[in-house]
């Protein structure tokens, strides 16, 4: 049976009708026949028993968001912002049970949780905004009777998939950006954590959406919904978040109907110390960027590279700092590290760490599950690690440090750059030399200097080798949402 089992008081929920355990179809909510549970990853316990949609309703939905589109596409952009911009001020007003039903589903610490809520929000009130300034062109032409004008429409049904990392956020920047253009929206989110994305469809309907314009599926059959939204003939674009082994997958299913794609995708960051750095800085842009979310973010450092004149001092503050985490469930009070989201994912780091112990690395601190619970693993550093050594070599997605000494900067940009993704680097040094070269040389969509964190709704957000393409956020944003057209207008000197 659909129902929400978790204890809403006790989890300090007030308005309980944001857990809605129903997909939300052309703005109903949308009961299946099956159900599948939602899992609190601190505790084991059930949080609901959600409605398992499958295949038909993922149809229903591109239906749903079809039909809306042309309603949708012709309100004029300030139309939409006033709609856009409820959504942002209901999600501000609903933020600490968002952020509770994110803790619950997903089990980031509340604070950071909260953090996702107003990060996700930003994306609502950023593309309100934005959408007003989708501008045109004029060209001069080549001959004088004739005129070029060059005009930008929303490019159509969007389709998402999501996932379990950051479920409220990922939706939003997604969504935000379709919605502002004029596309209607469907999104598949992670089944480990629906609870998030379903209350956000529920303030989206308080907000005065209409419906069809914002669908959300959820059910257990990945494969099946997902062959949906990349192959519809009625979806023109798609857009994932997720690891870079699914993304390609997806995208060759995206080319059968040659859709637009834009691609968030794995990554494996390098954070770098020069011997100029402060030091007490880059420790604690480490410990944020390594740390946040139990290390599974695609922008978390994966490598720590410092250089040898500082790698003492800064392994031993690090060793320090970290050793400040409080890990446990994110509902606690002072708890700053949250479980892993299932068993395979602890495995999978508990056998990265395994492989490069057995390769020569040394643990300096943590280095396996936590007595916390069953799907928590302490915060760990290994030393002495190379860049072939597996820890280094694939993307942890675990609060694993590895560090990794190197003498020049040279070696350190090389050292860096040795790697197939290229989503965030991050490197510390008061040398404005060191930080041009560096800056330049670094082959990374995004680059925080002397700083650890670096997402926000203004910035463009995106990777370049196998960390995907297009960018979500800024003013570049909606460009993956607009299609151009090329108006040529002739016959004018008569
Ligand atoms: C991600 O891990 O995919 C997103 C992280 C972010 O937006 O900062």
């Amino acid at each position: 049976m659909t129902e929400v089992t978790c204890n809403l008081e006790a989890a300090g929920i007030k308005d309980s009708q944001l857990i809605k355990p129903f997909s939300y179809i052309n703005g109903s909510w949308h009961s299946s026949e099956t159900q599948f549970p939602v899992i609190n990853p601190s505790t084991g316990e059930v949080v609901a028993q959600v409605s398992n949609a499958d295949v038909a309703e993922t149809e229903l939905a591109v239906s749903a968001a079809k039909g809306a589109l042309k309603m949708w596409s012709a309100k004029s952009a300030n139309e939409r912002a006033t709609l856009l911009r409820n959504w942002f001020n209901l999600v501000m007003e609903n933020q600490d049970d968002l952020g509770r039903i994110l803790t619950l589903e997903q089990g980031k610490p509340l604070a950071e949780a909260k953090g996702e809520i107003a990060y996700g929000a930003a994306f609502l009130e950023w593309f309100a905004e934005e959408g007003k300034r989708v501008y045109g062109d004029t060209i001069p032409a080549l001959s004088s009777d004739k005129k070029i004008v060059v005009i930008k429409q929303p490019v159509g049904v969007v389709a998402s998939i999501t996932p379990w990392n950051f479920p409220n956020a990922m939706i939003a920047r997604k969504a935000a950006a379709a919605l502002a253009a004029g596309c209607t929206f469907v999104v598949r989110p992670s089944e480990s954590t629906p609870l998030s994305a379903l209350a956000m469809a529920e303030l989206a309907e308080r907000a005065g959406i209409p419906a069809g314009v914002f669908n959300v599926v959820v059910g257990s059959n990945s494969r099946g919904m997902g062959q949906v939204l990349t192959q519809h003939p009625d979806v023109a674009k798609f857009t994932f978040t997720g690891s870079t082994g699914v993304g390609k997958l997806l995208l060759t299913q995206c080319a059968t109907t040659v859709k637009k794609v834009s691609m968030e995708l794995g990554g494996n960051a390098p954070f770098i110390v020069f011997n100029d750095a402060d030091i007490d800085a880059a420790v604690q842009g480490a410990i944020i960027s390594k740390y946040r979310n139990a290390g599974q973010t695609c922008v978390c450092t994966n490598r720590i590279l410092v250089q040898q004149g500082v790698l003492e001092e800064f392994t031993e503050k690090f060793k320090n700092a970290v050793a400040e985490l409080h890990i446990g469930d994110g509902l606690v009070e002072g708890v700053n590290l949250g479980p892993m989201i299932s068993d395979k994912a602890v495995c999978d780091v508990e056998k990265l760490v395994a492989d490069s112990i057995a390769a020569g690395a040394k643990v300096a601190f943590g280095g396996q599950r936590s007595e916390a619970g069953e799907l928590f693993y302490q915060p760990t550093i290994l030393t002495g690690v190379t860049n072939d050594m597996p820890i280094a070599a694939n993307e942890i997605f675990g609060p694993v440090s590895p560090i990794i000494a190197f003498e020049t900067e040279e070696e350190a940009i090389e050292l860096a750059n040795d790697t197939e993704y290229g989503l965030a680097a991050y490197f510390y040094s008061r040398d404005i030399g060191t930080v041009w070269r560096v800056a330049e040389g670094l082959e990374f969509g995004m680059v925080g200097i002397n700083e650890g964190i670096i997402s926000n709704a203004a910035a463009p957000f995106g990777g370049v080798k196998q960390s995907g393409n297009g960018r979500e956020g800024s003013k570049y944003g909606l460009d993956d949402y607009l299609e151009i057209k090329y108006l040529c207008m002739g016959g004018l000197d008569k």
